[in-house]
C-alpha cells in the first residue's frame, strides 16, 4: 500500500491520533512495511535532490594530492555563478535581503580581513569583542534602549534560531521550574519548537485569530503556574502580520512572566517604517513587558548570513544564557552563546553592514521595500481567485478558495520563482526584499502570478505540476510521524556523497 494511497483511501479521513496508530501498526507488519519503504523511496525520488547539476568534481574522500588553487576557485566560482542568477534577479522569497553587488563585495572585504579571527581568544582578537558589543548597542538603540531606564544588553548569535533558543534557555534557567512551559501563537517560528525540543519545555501553541494575529485572551487562558515565557512575533514568518505585542507583553508582565518579541524579520524594518510615518504598533523595549527580543542582522540588517542579535532587559536575565566551566582540565572556560569558537569575520562583516548602512540607509531601504510590497500586495489582491491573508506589510501570504495553491506555487516555480509554501491554511508567501525593488521585478512577479493562476485554472485547479501533489499530501497526511520520517530520510540523502567508481 502506498503512503499516498493510504492517505487518500483510508487515513485521510481519520483523526490524526488514530491515523498515527494505524500507520505505526502497518509499519510492524512486514509486507506492509516493505511497501511503505518502497513508497518512501518513490516519494524521495520525486523530491528535489538539493544538489547542483552534474559536471562538478565530487569528492567522497580527500584527493590524494591537493588540487591546484586556481582549479578549486574555478569550481567554487562556477557553482556560485550558476546559483546567483535566481536570487540576483529577485526570483526568491526572502533569502537574499540586499544582494547589490557593491554591498556584497564590501561585506566580503570586511570578512576577508578578519577571516582568521575567533572572539573566543580575546587576547588575539579584541576587535571581535568590539564588533560584537557595538552591533548589540546599535541594534538595542534602534529597538528602544534609549527610551527606557533599564539597561538593554545582548549578544550576537549565529541566526534567529540560535537567538530564540538562547532566550528560551535564559527563561528556563532563571525560573528553575520542572518541565517549564512556553505559551506562543501557532504562527510563531518553528525555532520555538526547536528550543522546546532541546531545552525540555512543554510548548503550548495557541491558535491565532481570523486576522492571523495572536489571540491575547486565548494566550492568557493557556498560561499555567509553569509558564515561564510568552512570545509573539513582529512580524511572524508565515503571514507577515504583527502580533498584539503591547497586550501580550503587558499580560506577561502582570503575571510576572518573561515576554519575548521575535523581531527576527522585523527588527531592522519596523523602526524605520515607523520613522517613515507608518502606523506600527509598539513591539520593542519601549514596552515595559518586553524582556527579550531577537532581531536578525543577516536578514533585513543586510549582513552576510550567520548573525543575529539577542537582546535582554537587564544583565540578570542574560546571565542565564551564559555557559561557564571552572573545573575543566582545559582551563577556565566561558561562552556567551551556543558555539565555542565563533567566526569573528562574520562579526566584522555585520558591523560593517550596520555602520555603512546607517539610519539613512535603512530608512531608504525600508521605504523602497514597503513601496514594492504595497504594489505586489494590491496586485495579488486584484487577481481573481487569490486573496491575501491578514494585513501584512512586506511578507505577503496569499491563498485561494478555488485553486490548489501549491499548484500555483509549482507553476510559479516553472517560471523561475522560489516562493515559500505554507500550510494550515494552505498558502504561499513572498517576503519582499531589496531585490524586488529593482526596476520591473514587481511587475514581472505579478505577470507571472497571473499566468500561473490562469494555467492552474486551465488545469482544473488540481495539484498536478512538479512537487504540488507531494506538497499538498505532505501538508495534510494525518500520520505526521510518516511525514517526519520522510523529512529525516530527505536530510540523510542531502548528506550522502556517491563514491566515484574506482
Ligand atoms: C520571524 C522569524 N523568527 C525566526 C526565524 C529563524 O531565523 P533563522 O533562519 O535565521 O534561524 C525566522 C526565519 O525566517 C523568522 O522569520
Amino acid at each position: 500500500m502506498k503512503l499516498k494511497s493510504l492517505a487518500e483511501r483510508s487515513l485521510a479521513k481519520l483523526p490524526p491520533r488514530l491515523a498515527e496508530r494505524l500507520y505505526g501498526l502497518a509499519r510492524r507488519i512486514r509486507p506492509l512495511r516493505r511497501r511503505i519503504e518502497l513508497e518512501y523511496d518513490e516519494l524521495l525520488a520525486a523530491a528535489p535532490t538539493g544538489r547542483p547539476p552534474d559536471g562538478h568534481p565530487v569528492y567522497g574522500r580527500l584527493p590524494e594530492h591537493g588540487v591546484d588553487r586556481p582549479a578549486v576557485i574555478a569550481d567554487v566560482a562556477a557553482l556560485a555563478a550558476a546559483e546567483e542568477a535566481a536570487w540576483r534577479t529577485g526570483h526568491a522569497s526572502g533569502a537574499v535581503y540586499h544582494g547589490d553587488s557593491g554591498h556584497v563585495a564590501f561585506l566580503n572585504e570586511a570578512y576577508a580581513l578578519h577571516s582568521q579571527s575567533n572572539p573566543l581568544h580575546i587576547d588575539l582578537w579584541p576587535s571581535g569583542t568590539k564588533f560584537e558589543a557595538e552591533i548589540v548597542a546599535m541594534t538595542a538603540a534602534m529597538l528602544g534602549s534609549e527610551a527606557t531606564a533599564d539597561e538593554i544588553v545582548g549578544n550576537v548569535t549565529s541566526g534567529g534560531t540560535e537567538s530564540i533558543i538562547m532566550a528560551m534557555k535564559a527563561y528556563r534557567d532563571r525560573a528553575g521550574v520542572g518541565r517549564p512551559e512556553m505559551v506562543i501563537p501557532t504562527s510563531a517560528h518553528v525555532a520555538f519548537d526547536k528550543a522546546a525540543h532541546y531545552l525540555g519545555y512543554r510548548q503550548v501553541r495557541v491558535p491565532v485569530g481570523d486576522d492571523y494575529r495572536a489571540d491575547v485572551a486565548a494566550m492568557a487562558r493557556a498560561m499555567t503556574r509553569r509558564t515561564v515565557v510568552v512570545a509573539g512575533s513582529a512580524p511572524g514568518f508565515p503571514h507577515g502580520v504583527i502580533d498584539p505585542i503591547a497586550e501580550l507583553s503587558e499580560m506577561a508582565r502582570e503575571r510576572g512572566v518573561g515576554f519575548h518579541t521575535d523581531a527576527c524579520l522585523g527588527g531592522f524594518v519596523l523602526p524605520w517604517a515607523e520613522r517613515l510615518g507608518r502606523e506600527i504598533a509598539p513591539f520593542d523595549f519601549r514596552l515595559p513587558g518586553v524582556t527579550s527580543l531577537s532581531a536578525d542582522t543577516h536578514k533585513y540588517g543586510f549582513a552576510a548570513k550567520g548573525t543575529s542579535v539577542i537582546l535582554y532587559r537587564g544583565r540578570e536575565l542574560r546571565r542565564h544564557q551564559y555557559f561557564v566551566a571552572t573545573d575543566w582540565p582545559g582551563g577556565l572556560y566561558y561562552s556567551p552563546t551556543m558555539a565555542g569558537s565563533r567566526p569573528g569575520a562574520l562579526l566584522a562583516s555585520a558591523w560593517a553592514a550596520l555602520v555603512s548602512m546607517g539610519e539613512s540607509g535603512y530608512l531608504a531601504a525600508t521605504a523602497a521595500i514597503l513601496e514594492a510590497a504595497a504594489e505586489i500586495r494590491s496586485g495579488i489582491a486584484e487577481i481573481s481567485g487569490l486573496h491575501v491573508l491578514g494585513d501584512p506589510l512586506w511578507v505577503i501570504a496569499f491563498a485561494s478558495d478555488e485553486l490548489d495553491i501549491y499548484e500555483v506555487m509549482a507553476l510559479m516555480e516553472q517560471r523561475g520563482w522560489s516562493l515559500n509554501g505554507l500550510h494550515r491554511p494552505p498558502a504561499v508567501h513572498l517576503a519582499v526584499t531589496l531585490r524586488h525593488t529593482e526596476p520591473g521585478v514587481a511587475e514581472r512577479f505579478l505577470d507571472d502570478l497571473r499566468g500561473a493562476v490562469a494555467a492552474a485554472r486551465d488545469g482544473g485547479g488540481e495539484p498536478r505540476t512538479g512537487s504540488a501533489p507531494m506538497y499538498g499530501m505532505a501538508a495534510t497526511f494525518p500520520a505526521r510521524g510518516a511525514v517526519g520520517e520522510l523529512l529525516r530520510r530527505f536530510i540523510d540523502r542531502l548528506y550522502t556523497v556517491e563514491r566515484a567508481e574506482e
